[in-house]
């Protein structure tokens, strides 16, 4: 994958939000429903908790409202809604159509599926379209993967689960935030995790894991080699929610230690598409985040897919824009 062209236009976040279902599972929860138990799930996930239930169009309403809000858009200017998921509502129309009607857009929507990749891929996707003349994208993360999961396949109904988080990214003159991306897929891979349509989530997890590390080194070293970075350079990393033994092998492999990473897992499981915009904007609002920061996202997920990218953070992204 080539790195950035020299003199495209760029683009920042500019305003942010998060949805998760009312409905919180415990692993506790679990223990009731099959042969599993909390010390265990906790050791082998970092998972605690969970949140369950609804629909993508709807949490991805209200994450994206949120984000349209913050960021102060008049709702004409956005030109382009992209709905990174894996768990659309129906088969046609993709989900995005229904979100933007409820959001009061009128512009280019469509759904994005890259499974847990999704949202860097979104992300990279709406630069895209910002380097060939759109002016502002809502990019939305969401998973409803408790729709797809068998509740009783403990293998991986204690990973998976619902949310949703939002982005608004705007252009502004000049080469804006990110300075290095990656996206890969090695669909000779997809036979360790998927969904036939209509069907539940299968998955071999000690392969998805082996190769996991892996992955989301590899994604996340080539994006600091298109940015010009070194791991040093990095202040934060947000990587996908898929299991606290993942990505404290990688934060170690990558040689950085465990508390620069942005974790949500505990409370919220593995949402997917919604994964890392959700520890992005859970970093965000306890303030973890400053000016000039590099912050690096890394995913990867069914396909299997990997996406990663550098951005340098501004907390006056509105100054910068258009
Ligand atoms: O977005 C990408 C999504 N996927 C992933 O990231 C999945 C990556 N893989 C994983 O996260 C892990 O492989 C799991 C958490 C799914 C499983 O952890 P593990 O350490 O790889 O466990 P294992 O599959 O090797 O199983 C170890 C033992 C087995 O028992 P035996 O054969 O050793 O007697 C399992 O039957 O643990 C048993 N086991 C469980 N025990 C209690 C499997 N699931 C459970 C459970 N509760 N829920």
């Amino acid at each position: 994958m080539p790195a950035t062209r020299e003199g495209v236009r760029g683009a920042v976040i500019t305003g942010w939000g998060s949805a998760l279902p009312e409905k919180v599972l415990t692993n506790h929860d679990l223990e009731k429903m099959f042969d599993t138990d909390h010390d265990w799930i906790v050791d082998r996930s970092g998972i605690h908790q969970r949140h369950v239930g609804g629909l993508t169009s709807a949490l991805s309403i209200e994450s994206g409202r949120q984000a349209l809000e913050m960021s102060g858009v008049d709702l004409a200017d956005i030109d382009a809604l992209v709905l990174a998921t894996t768990t659309p509502d129906r088969a046609v129309p993709a989900t995005a159509s229904t979100v933007q009607h409820a959001l009061g857009l009128r512009c280019g929507a469509f759904d994005l599926n890259a499974a847990c990749s999704g949202w860097v891929y979104g992300l990279i996707n709406a630069h895209g379209l910002i380097a060939m003349g759109a002016e502002k994208v809502l990019l939305i993360g969401t998973d409803t993967l408790s729709n797809i999961t068998d509740w009783t396949d403990r293998g991986t109904a204690i990973l998976f689960a619902d949310g949703s988080a939002a982005s608004v990214i705007e252009a502004v003159d000049g080469p804006g935030q990110m300075l290095g991306w990656d996206l890969d897929s090695d669909g000779s891979a997809e036979k360790y995790l998927y969904a036939e349509l209509g069907g539940n989530l299968l998955m071999e997890g000690r392969e998805v894991f082996r190769r996991a590390v892996r992955i989301m080194v590899d994604s996340a070293t080539k994006s600091m080699k298109h940015a010009g970075v070194s791991i040093d350079d990095i202040a934060l990393v947000v990587p996908h929610q898929a299991n606290i033994r993942i990505i404290s092998a990688s934060m170690d492999r990558l040689g950085l230690s465990m508390d620069k990473a942005a974790i949500v897992l505990d409370r919220t499981g593995n949402t997917s598409s919604a994964s890392i915009p959700l520890a992005l904007n859970d970093a965000l609002d306890n303030g973890r985040i400053s000016d000039g920061d590099l912050v690096l996202f890394v995913g990867f997920g069914a396909g299997m897919s990997a996406a990663s990218a550098i951005v340098r953070w501004t907390t006056t992204a509105q100054e910068h824009t258009k």
